[in-house]
């Protein structure tokens, strides 16, 4: 175990090898890099409980060299934020997704949602992200920031950009993208200053007018955080989830027979195929983790997707069971930056899955392979052909 890195591993022995044998063998790990990987349940707990100890400021930074110098380099507010500054940036968003703003949603989600599934034809190998796991979500976050959903394939493209850059060197293309996404937010932002509306962009940038809270450049990477978090994360659930019914049909027809079960579906579809499958954390003081001591200054990759498969916690913890008991999952993090768009993706998952077993009765695997993301901290797919019959 101990010569073997974290990437090394996955790719190694796949996934969930992988993930069995840090439970067996290193529930904490040293990856030969120099960060630790925590993957027992209570201690990934813990470590997103001590908010004091273990700083979010490694969290979601952006760093990638350009061609002829003109590199990408920014944070993103909120994420990378401990508190107090964390606690005020939060109650900014709060608002916006309370489960009475969430609810006032539902009705113009789940017509989108019926759209969406009335227009996928039966019978035919279709690649479902770009049919309805990436549209629903991207269509709504963009509503919910006031910019115009016609531009959603632009948020599609720059969504997967910001994704390849984080998961490693990126071509200079995907480079140009994040430019190209930040010059658009940064348009957006000016132009909601001069002309506001009752969006988020507009509550930002009032938040930067009045107060020193937030920069301009921190607002349009505010609004990057929102579109990404808002649509990535949301489209590889649904596609988790759509793969696991096609490899595994007669969860289809228990969903067909008893809608009621949707819900379940989607919470057991987080836990053993977590979208984000961790988060990073830099130790502020010495701590010690499962009797191991952390040096102040160490990284930790807190590994949620593995947390959710401890089997302290369930049985057979690898197996996708749709009428498992549900026992909370982390798969939305904890503590202070517990997902706040957390009761949106399930409104929304639960839209899109609604919609596609009314319509259709069964759902396989299409001719060629999923394409699956690249890198270790989103999980899910970028194209995922399937046929609904
Ligand atoms: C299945 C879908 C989703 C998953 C699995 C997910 C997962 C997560 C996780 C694990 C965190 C915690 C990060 C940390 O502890 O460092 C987080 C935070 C966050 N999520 Fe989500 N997310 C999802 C959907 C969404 C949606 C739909 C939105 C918004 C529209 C959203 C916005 C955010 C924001 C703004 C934060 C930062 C919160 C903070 O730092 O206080 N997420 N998400």
């Amino acid at each position: 175990m101990a010569e073997l890195s974290l990437g090394e591993g996955i790719r190694a022995l796949g996934r969930d090898a992988f993930l069995k044998k840090l439970h067996d063998e290193a529930p904490l790990f040293r990856d030969p890099n120099g960060f630790w990987v925590a993957s027992k349940f209570e201690d990934v707990r813990a470590i997103l409980l001590d908010h004091e100890r273990f700083s979010s400021s490694a969290m979601g930074n952006v760093s990638s060299a350009g061609a002829q110098g003109g590199g990408l380099s920014f944070g993103f507010p909120l994420l990378t934020d401990d508190p107090p500054r964390h606690s005020v940036l939060r109650a900014l968003l709060a608002k916006a997704f309370t489960p009475a703003a969430i609810e006032a949603m539902r009705p113009a989600v789940e017509a989108l949602a019926h759209e969406l599934a009335a227009a996928i034809p039966a019978g035919e190998d279709i690649d479902v992200v770009s049919a309805i796991t990436s549209p629903l979500p991207v269509r709504v976050i963009a509503q919910m920031m006031g910019v115009p959903v016609e531009r959603a394939p632009d948020f599609r493209r720059w969504s997967n950009a910001l994704a390849d850059i984080q998961s490693g060197p990126a071509a200079p293309e995907r480079i140009a993208a994040v430019m190209e996404l930040r010059a658009y937010f940064a348009g957006v932002a000016a132009e909601r200053r001069s002309n506001p509306g009752d969006d988020l962009v507009s509550a930002l940038t009032r938040v930067s007018d009045t107060s020193e809270v937030l920069s301009d450049d921190q607002v349009v990477a505010f609004c990057i955080l929102l579109m990404a978090a808002g649509n990535e994360t949301t489209t590889n659930l649904l596609g988790n989830l759509l793969n696991r019914l096609a490899r595994e049909p007669a969860g289809w027809d228990a969903l067909r027979a008893d809608p009621a079960l949707i819900e379940g579906a989607i919470e057991e579809s987080l836990r053993v195929d977590s979208p984000a499958q961790m988060v990073i954390r830099r130790a502020t003081a010495d701590a010690e983790v499962s009797g191991t001591r952390i040096a102040a200054g160490d990284m930790v990759m807190v590994y949620l997707a593995s947390a959710n498969r401890d089997p302290a916690k369930w049985d057979d913890p690898a197996n996708f069971e749709l009428k498992r008991l549900r026992e909370r999952h982390i798969a939305f993090g904890h503590g202070v930056h517990t997902c706040i768009g957390a009761p949106l993706a399930r409104m929304e998952a639960k839209a899109a899955m609604t919609a596609l077993v009314a319509r259709f009765g069964s759902i396989a695997p299409g001719r060629e392979r999923g394409q699956r993301l690249p890198g270790g901290l989103l999980y899910g797919f970028r194209a995922l052909p399937v046929t609904f019959g």
